[in-house]
C-alpha cells in the first residue's frame, strides 16, 4: 500500500505529489517550516493527509524550541499552530489536527521533553488512526453501493486515495474495498482541472493497485450518466457542516447537480474528522482561492493569451440535499442526521 506520509528517522517522508506520475520521489522534512511550505505546496495534499502532516509538523516545531520553561514552550508551539493553519483554508482536517496536538500539549503533565515525547506519540497516533479509519470508511461503503445483478461502475472526482490520507483513501477506500470484494468493473476518474489530480493522481494510483480506470475529462461526466456508464459516484470531503453540507474539489458539486438530474446516487466518504459541527451550513466554509497560473498554464507552456482576468477556487459546496449518504468510519449517515450523531457521540465511539 501506499503512504504519503511516514515517520522515519526522525524525519518526515514524503511523497512528493508535485512529481507524479513521473517520479515516485520522497521529499524528508525535518523542520516545521518546511512542512508548512509542502502543505502549502501540496507536496502533501488531501485533506486527512495534511492533517497528518500537520501533526508531524507541531511535534517538529516542538522539537525546534529551545527552553525548559513549559508556559514559554506553550506560547511558542501556539505560534508554530498558526503558522500551520496559515497553508491552507479549506480542509478541517488540519485545524482539528493542530488542535488536537496543542491540547495534548496543554494537558500533559511534566516536563517540556514529557510533552515532546506525547506529541510525537500523538502524531504518531493520527497518523495510524487514519489508515484504520480509511479501512474501515472503504468497508462500510459496500453497504450502501448500489446492489445490482451486474458489478459497479464507479464515477469519482479529483484524488480521495492513498495519496491523499494516511493510506487506503476514503472515496478511493470504497472503489478500493468494493474491487477486493469482486463488485467494481471500472473506475472513472474525472481529471479534474485546474491541477488535475484525478488524471495524474488517481489514475496513477489505481494503475499501480491493478484496479481498472478510465479516465475522462470533467466535461465528458454528464455524458456517461446520460449514456447510462455510471452507476454511482463516490467523492471525498476537505469540510462537512453540520447540515451535511460538503465542500470538496472544485467541481464536485456540478457533479453532484448532473447525478441527481440521472437519478444516480451520490455519496461523500470521509471521515469524522472531516466533519465541522462548528459550521451551521456550507456558506460558512472559507474557499481556497489559487495561483490564476493553475488555469493559464500548464507546466511551463501558457495556455491563455495575456489580458484576461481569472478566477481560480479550489473547492465548491455541495448541498446536503444532493448528497444520498456520507459514508464515514461508523457507516452511511444521511446528511441531516450528522448533527445528532456527531453531536451525540454514543459511549462507545
Ligand atoms: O486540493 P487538494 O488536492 O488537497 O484537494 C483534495 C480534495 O478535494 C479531496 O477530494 C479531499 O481532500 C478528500 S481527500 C480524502
Amino acid at each position: 500500500m501506499l503512504y504519503p506520509v511516514v515517520w522515519r528517522d526522525d524525519r518526515v517522508a514524503l511523497i512528493d505529489q508535485n512529481r507524479l506520475p513521473r517520479e515516485l520521489t520522497q521529499v524528508e522534512i525535518r523542520r516545521s517550516d518546511d512542512m508548512a511550505m509542502a502543505i502549502k505546496t501540496m507536496i502533501v495534499r488531501g485533506a486527512p493527509a495534511i492533517g497528518v502532516a500537520a501533526a508531524y509538523g507541531m511535534y517538529l516545531g516542538a522539537r525546534e524550541i529551545e527552553t525548559r520553561d513549559r508556559t514559554a514552550f506553550l506560547e511558542r508551539l501556539e505560534a508554530v499552530g498558526q503558522m500551520l493553519r496559515e497553508t491552507r483554508p479549506t480542509a478541517v482536517n488540519l485545524f482539528w489536527a493542530i488542535e488536537r496536538m496543542l491540547k495534548v500539549a496543554r494537558t500533559t503533565p511534566g516536563s517540556v521533553e514529557q510533552v515532546r515525547q506525547t506529541l510525537l506519540e500523538t502524531a504518531k497516533a493520527i497518523n495510524a488512526e487514519d489508515i484504520e479509519t480509511c479501512q474501515a470508511i472503504g468497508d462500510r461503503g459496500l453497504e450502501v453501493l448500489p446492489n445490482q445483478p451486474g458489478k459497479l461502475r464507479l464515477l469519482t472526482h479529483c484524488n480521495a486515495g492513498a495519496l491523499a490520507t494516511a493510506g487506503y483513501g476514503t472515496a478511493l477506500g470504497v472503489v478500493r474495498s468494493a474491487y477486493t470484494a469482486g463488485r467494481l468493473e471500472r473506475l472513472y476518474a474525472d481529471e479534474t482541472r485546474p491541477r488535475l489530480q484525478g488524471a495524474k493522481l488517481t489514475t496513477w494510483e489505481c494503475i499501480y493497485d491493478g484496479i481498472p480506470v478510465t479516465v475522462i475529462t470533467d466535461s465528458m461526466a454528464a455524458h456517461c450518466m446520460q449514456q447510462t456508464m455510471i452507476d454511482a459516484v463516490v467523492v471525498g470531503a476537505d469540510r462537512i457542516a453540520a447540515n451535511g453540507d460538503t465542500a470538496n474539489k472544485i467541481g464536485t458539486y456540478s457533479l453532484a447537480l448532473v447525478a441527481k438530474a440521472h437519478n444516480i446516487p451520490f455519496f461523500v466518504a470521509a471521515p469524522k474528522s472531516t466533519v465541522d459541527l462548528s459550521l451551521s451550513n456550507g456558506s460558512q466554509i472559507p474557499i481556497e482561492e489559487r495561483d490564476p497560473a493553475e488555469i493559464y498554464q500548464i507546466g511551463e507552456t501558457r495556455l491563455v493569451p495575456k489580458g484576461a482576468e481569472f478566477y481560480n477556487p479550489a473547492f465548491d459546496v455541495t448541498p446536503a440535499e444532493l448528497i444520498s449518504a456520507i459514508i464515514t468510519e461508523q457507516g452511511a449517515i444521511a446528511p441531516g442526521e450528522l448533527q445528532s450523531i456527531f453531536a451525540n457521540p454514543s459511549p462507545a465511539s
